[in-house]
């Protein structure tokens, strides 16, 4: 996933702008990164693309003296060539007319470079530089006007995932945008217009934005907005309003968002219980939506990566609580396998950005199949919010490191209320316990240098190559994210393990010193874990434990509040991230932006 900015306005510098906004959408792909700068004063056109950071990118900038009231601009993930200036964005014509950014894929580019475009020499290794050589064809060839070209080189892509943003040097104010499967806004001024793929990105220009629909093509000037639908027919949307403070997107006092980020969970929960109950503790969930999953005879939890994983903890909730039998798939799998569904299926789908390209294809079957669906996700108006049956927000605020976390708790939090409100008899006070849990998170976050030595002690040396997370029950979803969660920002081959499991064949990896992290708030299974680790000590692991205090005994690492055992991941968890945040800091990473990843993935 890569990140996409335009502007054209009659007033501001249109450079500072654009760069502001790549530096909030660089958590969304941080290869490479460009901007294009049309002439409008006699100045010359500016393409400026470096490989690496977008701090790289403004210092050229700087040095270059870019002046004008427009343009594009691009943060990359590879996607197809490596990581370069030549396959940084804008790709551009080969008369250097046309200018193009793309987030998405274009699944058929080899066989429409062989079609069309055998005679022209080409600069990069990427699909997107075949879409703007198309559009020079076509401009060229055919006669066609600029937007003629580009839709017509847009049909040729089929059902290929884009997100486009067009310029031609001939019309500096202008540009020209296209979507499909890869988000676009379209945010609204006074005397200037925005694109971007993320709202977070232009919030200090604007709150009101319009979103474009699949397959969807605008034309932006300064003081103008024209949107065409497929049918090539003008459409008129009214902008919504985005209500975030343009400051939640700033890091602050921190040095990294994922810490940042971490902090704030017990404010999330807390919005969480103010939207969800009245304050007698009674759950405000839409009666249809309650209505649908009382009627299903089974639920799908359908999400991905750490998403995936607070479906698994939720899925515990629904089927105890509301005794409603639960499956949870990764939704790359279920898209293209799908298991036999029971009779009267419902859907949640898990999301923070609620565009993942995988869910969305599973959404897009069942929609066509005719079956309802509920998605939970951060980002209001983001396509699988739009295309669900229902939509809940999580209400975490901008999540901007890779790593999730807060988005992870919000969602088992809110599958907790669901659940709630779906169970005939609740012997527990919810929105009470939620509150204990809050304040139970406040203490373990207020509790940093705790797991700074833990995971200097145990995960940063050099020597610790591999780790383990081990617990049963629900815990055993939680050590499937803490493993997650450290590999990806600290790059230590972790493994998360149901703790019976191991014995049957992981315990071979087990050498002297091998960190094993033990969760233990399950009162069925404390015993039996404590026993499997001690499997894993015999073998020489060093480990770990993080244990509910009812359950603890003395010698043990982390001692946890108690919480009813089902909410427990939403305490147990927190540990886990700030070990994976110091194992990382601890061994000199970039916590925000690990390697090779990109927040949101809106490719298949
Ligand atoms: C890991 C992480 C990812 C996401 C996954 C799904 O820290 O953030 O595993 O959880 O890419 O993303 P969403 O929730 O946006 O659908």
């Amino acid at each position: 996933y890569c990140g996409i900015v335009g502007y054209t306005g009659t007033q501001k510098e249109s450079a500072p702008i654009l760069l502001k906004g790549l530096e909030k959408l660089e958590y969304r792909g941080y290869d490479s990164a460009g901007v294009f700068i049309p002439n409008q004063d006699s100045t010359g056109d500016e393409l400026v693309r470096q490989k690496g950071r977008v701090a790289d990118l403004e210092a050229l900038v700087a040095e270059k003296n870019v002046n004008g009231k427009a343009g594009i601009a691009h943060t990359r993930w590879a996607t197809h060539g490596e990581p370069a200036v030549k396959n940084s964005h804008p790709q551009y014509s080969e008369d250097e007319k046309f200018y193009l950014v793309h987030n998405g894929v274009i699944e058929n580019f080899m066989e429409l470079k062989k079609q069309y475009l055998s005679d022209v020499t080409f600069q990069s290794d990427t699909d997107t530089e075949v879409a703007v050589q198309l559009i020079s064809k076509f401009a060229r060839e055919d006669n066609l006007s600029t937007f003629d070209a580009f839709k017509k080189a847009i049909s040729l892509f089929g059902d290929s995932a884009y997100g486009f943003l067009l310029m031609d040097q001939a019309e500096p104010e202008r540009m020209y945008v296209a979507k499909r499967k890869s988000p676009l806004l379209i945010g609204v001024g006074a005397d200037f217009n925005v694109v971007t793929s993320d709202a977070v990105a232009m919030l200090d220009e604007t709150h009101d934005f319009i979103e474009l629909l699949d397959g969807e093509v605008a034309i932006i000037d300064p003081k103008a907005i024209q949107l065409f639908n497929e049918q090539g027919d003008r459409v008129e949307r009214e902008p919504f309003h985005l209500d975030i403070d343009a400051s939640e997107t700033d890091k602050g006092i921190y040095p990294y968002y994922m810490l940042k980020e971490v902090d704030e969970q017990p404010v999330v929960m807390h919005r969480l219980m103010e939207r969800y109950f009245d304050e007698q503790g009674n759950v405000l969930i839409g009666k249809a939506i309650l209505d649908e999953i009382n009627a299903a005879d089974r639920v799908y939890i359908i999400a991905a990566g750490t998403s995936y994983h607070a479906g698994l903890a939720g899925a515990r909730l629904f089927e105890q609580w509301a005794n409603k039998p639960t499956s949870v798939y990764i939704s790359s799998e279920f898209a293209y396998e799908q298991p036999l569904l029971s009779e009267k299926p419902f859907f949640i789908f898990l999301s923070q950005s609620g565009e993942t390209a995988d869910s969305r294809e599973v959404l897009q079957n069942i929609n066509e199949a005719g079956y309802h669906s509920l998605t939970l996700t951060n980002v209001e108006k983001s396509t699988l919010w739009r295309e669900a049956t229902y939509a809940l927000p999580l209400l975490a605020g901008p999540e901007i490191a890779v790593a999730s976390t807060k988005a992870y708790v919000a969602q088992v939090t809110l599958e907790s209320i669901l659940a709630y409100a779906l169970a005939d008899n609740q012997d527990l006070n919810l929105m009470e316990e939620l509150s204990n849990i809050a304040v139970a998170i406040q203490a373990i976050v207020d509790d940093k240098e705790t797991f700074k030595n833990v995971a200097d002690a145990m995960l940063v040396p050099a020597s610790t190559h591999s780790a383990f997370y081990i617990g049963r029950g629900v815990d055993s979803t939680v050590a499937l994210e803490a493993a997650l969660k450290l590999k990806e920002i600290s790059y230590v081959q972790a493994e998360g393990f149901a703790a019976g499991e191991l014995k049957h064949g992981t315990l071979a990896l087990i050498e002297e010193g091998t960190p094993v992290m033990a969760l233990i708030t399950q009162p069925k299974t404390a015993g039996l874990v404590r026993g499997n680790l001690s499997e894993t000590t015999a073998r020489g692991a060093h480990p770990y434990t993080i244990v509910s205090k009812s359950l603890a005994k003395e010698g043990d690492g982390y001692i946890l509040p108690d919480v009813d055992p089902l909410l427990a991941p939403l305490v147990e968890v927190i540990p886990t991230q700030l070990l994976a945040y110091y194992t990382s800091l601890g061994r000199g990473l970039d916590v925000d932006r690990p390697r090779n990843l990109a927040k949101s993935v809106t490719v298949q």
